[in-house]
């Protein structure tokens, strides 16, 4: 088994942490914090074997065959170089970077370094994943023409969501998911982005709309906020019907219904430990492999959504710091 190290011991660092456990996919080897004694209480909590109190100590441990990244976005291109040049794969939370241009320099740095780099965006590693683009590509509701889906969540008083120099805002952090729903179902080629966002006093956005039309003429409306909760639904309407998908961020069920709004099927989500598994199968797959990405969540993907939100959030003007 790979030995799997995390960066930065917050939340969803644990939530890794809690997989690793409960899973025998990796060996869960080192937690680095800027803190020891938060790394150290990470690591005996989850059943690390080492602790190390910088990013520096752990990269420099020979021992260490996969870093996970789990820090606020603005680190995560420097991070991922660090874990480049220092020999180790790496998996990257979302958003991957800050933009599209880093995204590119990273993918490149990974394919030159033949190691894996592999973006975090767990939904697209799931099974329902699979389930979704076969039924988008399938005939059960006609030609699908629209689209609706959104994630929000009451968060934005934690620092890294209101602070734009750590990256902050909906976007970026939880915009990602009805953007990574939207592109299951519709593809990529997007031909045209509107969109509107509220601005918090500290330069992020609260809250967005986005409406994307592509190539086929079909188009998908995202509504994602840090401001409050959403129901996290998508909808996607197809000339015979739709269908409804619970939780676009941690699929619940696809329930399809015909024209006379007759539920006619209801695909449930396969079981799962956090859902988090997924991602990290498909590393250690790739790595046994020599493969420098994951099938799942390829490079070019990760470029293109990092593209995307660029132009959405240059509509509202949001800058942020190119580390
Ligand atoms: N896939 C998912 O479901 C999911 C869910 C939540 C978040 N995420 C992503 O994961 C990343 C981290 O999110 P989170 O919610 O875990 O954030 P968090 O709780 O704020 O933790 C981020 C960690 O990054 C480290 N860090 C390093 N430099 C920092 C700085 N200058 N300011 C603040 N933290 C710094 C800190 O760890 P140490 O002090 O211990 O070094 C901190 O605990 C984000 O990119 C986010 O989008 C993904």
């Amino acid at each position: 088994m790979y030995n799997f190290a995390i960066l930065g011991a917050g939340a969803i660092a644990r939530e890794m942490g809690t997989t690793v456990q409960r899973t025998d996919i990796v060996n869960g080897y080192a937690v680095a914090s800027r803190d020891l004694s938060r790394a150290q209480a990470m690591a005996d909590q989850y059943g690390f074997d080492r602790a190390y109190g910088s990013y520096e100590e752990l990269l420099a441990d020979p021992a260490v065959d996969l870093v996970y990244i789990a820090t606020p976005h603005v680190f995560h291109a420097r991070q991922i170089r660090q874990c480049l040049e220092a020999g180790k794969h790496v998996l990257c939370e979302k958003a991957f970077t800050i933009n599209a241009a880093q995204a590119r320099e990273v993918t490149a740095l990974a394919r030159e370094k033949g190691l894996l780099l592999a973006e975090a965006i767990w939904p697209r590693y799931m099974p329902m994943a699979k389930i979704l683009r076969d039924f988008a590509a399938g005939d059960k509701i006609g030609r699908i023409y629209a689209l609706t889906a959104n994630l929000g969540y009451p968060v934005y008083h934690r620092e890294r969501l209101h602070d734009r120099a750590l990256g902050g805002g909906a976007l970026l952090d939880v915009g990602i998911y009805p953007l990574t729903f939207a592109s299951l179902i519709l593809g990529e080629d997007v031909t045209d982005i509107r969109s509107a966002a509220d601005l918090s006093d500290t330069g992020v956005d609260k809250s967005n709309h986005i409406v994307l039309t592509y190539a086929s003429g079909a188009r998908a409306e995202i509504f994602s906020s840090i401001a409050g909760p959403t129901d996290r639904r998508g909808v996607i309407y197809g000339e015979r019907g739709y269908a409804e998908v619970g939780n676009v961020n941690n699929y619940e069920y696809l329930r399809i219904f015909d024209q006379d709004h007759r539920l006619v099927e209801e695909i449930p989500c396969p079981p799962q430990v956090t859902g988090y598994e997924y991602e990290l199968a498909a590393c250690a797959a790739a790595i046994a492999e020599g493969a420098v990405q994951c099938p799942d969540a390829p490079h070019e993907m990760s470029v293109t959504m990092m593209a995307l939100m660029d132009t959405i959030r240059n509509q509202w003007g949001i800058e942020y710091p190119e580390l």
